[in-house]
């Protein structure tokens, strides 16, 4: 996350130094146009002293990318379809370029001159985390997300041509549950015939200092070396909570319903009409769920007989709990 107020608290000790701080500060996809004028990296480690490069596929606001630079990676750039990104990955990751592109028309040639991206460099990473809607549980209209389904293979495309050293692949778990149809099946193929050794598995964010509840598909494939360890979890230190991170005695000051932050702060919150404002305030702390007024006037006709779906969707946090996972619609 982006946001200097909620970096995680705790650190893990990782094995493997190159992957582990990106990881452990993982991306929670919260799409912030700016969140502080002061990037990160100011003063950190200079471009020239960083071994490893990356290029960050995808690179939406730059969550990723901003994790790798803390790793000490030189992230040359980052490509995306979405040029609202552009002023929050730029602001975030100053020394990394955006490419504004369509991966599906970007040409190789592209990367080589606006990136001085070399093919075959063993230093190399490529950062993979294509639209993960159409594999993600979460039961929207699939439609559009139909159209982004397979981008994974845009990327192999690049991968193919490029053979970068590295490679990090991040997405829903629901990509490896349903590896009959997802593009993953063909991916892992290929970097067995490109001779790449790989691991991946499903990991939880609240594990890496996260606190939220976000189980995540990772994968880790390198063609230079077989050792390839995926980040261990943090299961020693107590896992971050809501209260670790927000709340009025953090920076976060109490607010009214409706009240826009126009600073880069974005300490904002959605008008609610009275009756929300009624159901919230009949939602107990701490865990509490809308089936707390089901019987009254305030129930939502369209949940009625469904107590057990969704109910954080009108539900309270724990405050001494990991939060759920936040969707790309919570701003
Ligand atoms: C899951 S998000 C990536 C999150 C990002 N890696 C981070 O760390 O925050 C997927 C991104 O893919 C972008 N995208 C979708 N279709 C694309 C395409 N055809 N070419 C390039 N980017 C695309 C979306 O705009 C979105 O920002």
């Amino acid at each position: 996350m982006f946001c200097r107020n909620t970096r995680p608290t705790t650190e893990a000790k990782q094995k493997e130094p190159l992957f582990a701080n990106a990881l452990l500060r993982f991306r929670m996809n919260l799409r912030v146009k700016i969140i502080n004028s002061q990037p990160f990296m100011k003063g950190k480690k200079s471009k020239t002293k960083r071994k490893f490069k990356a290029v960050d596929f995808f690179c939406s606001g730059g969550g990723m990318t901003s994790g790798f630079r803390k790793a000490g990676v030189n992230v040359v750039g980052g490509i995306d379809i979405d040029l609202e990104c552009k002023e929050t990955y730029t602001t975030n990751n100053p020394d990394s370029k955006f490419i504004h592109a369509d991966i599906q028309d970007l040409a190789f040639s592209r990367i080589e001159k606006e990136l001085k991206v070399k093919r075959n460099d063993k230093k190399m990473i490529f950062i993979g985390c294509s639209p993960c809607q159409y594999w993600s549980k979460i039961q929207t209209d699939k439609t559009k997300a139909h159209e982004t389904k397979n981008l994974l293979k845009d990327f192999q495309r690049f991968v193919d041509y490029f053979k970068p050293g590295y490679i990090v692949v991040e997405n829903v778990p629901g990509i490896l549950n349903r590896l009959d149809e997802s593009p993953l099946k063909s991916f892992l193929d290929f970097l067995e015939k490109e001779n790449y050794h790989y691991k991946y598995k499903v990991i939880n964010a609240s594990h890496y200092g996260v606190p939220q509840t976000r189980r995540r598909f990772l994968l880790i494939a390198s063609r230079v070396t077989d050792k390839i360890s995926l980040p261990l979890p943090d299961t020693k230190t107590k896992l971050p909570t809501v209260r670790n991170f927000i709340g009025n005695k953090k920076v976060f000051k109490p607010i009214t319903a409706g009240q826009k932050d126009k600073t880069e702060f974005l300490h904002s919150s959605a008008g609610l009409s009275d009756n929300n404002l009624k159901r919230l305030l009949l939602t107990p702390h701490d865990g509490g769920t809308r089936t707390s007024w089901k019987d009254t006037d305030l129930q939502i006709p369209a949940y009625v007989g469904k107590d057990n779906s969704f109910q954080d969707i009108y539900g309270r946090m724990f405050w001494d709990k990991p939060g759920p996972t936040i969707t790309t619609k919570v701003l």
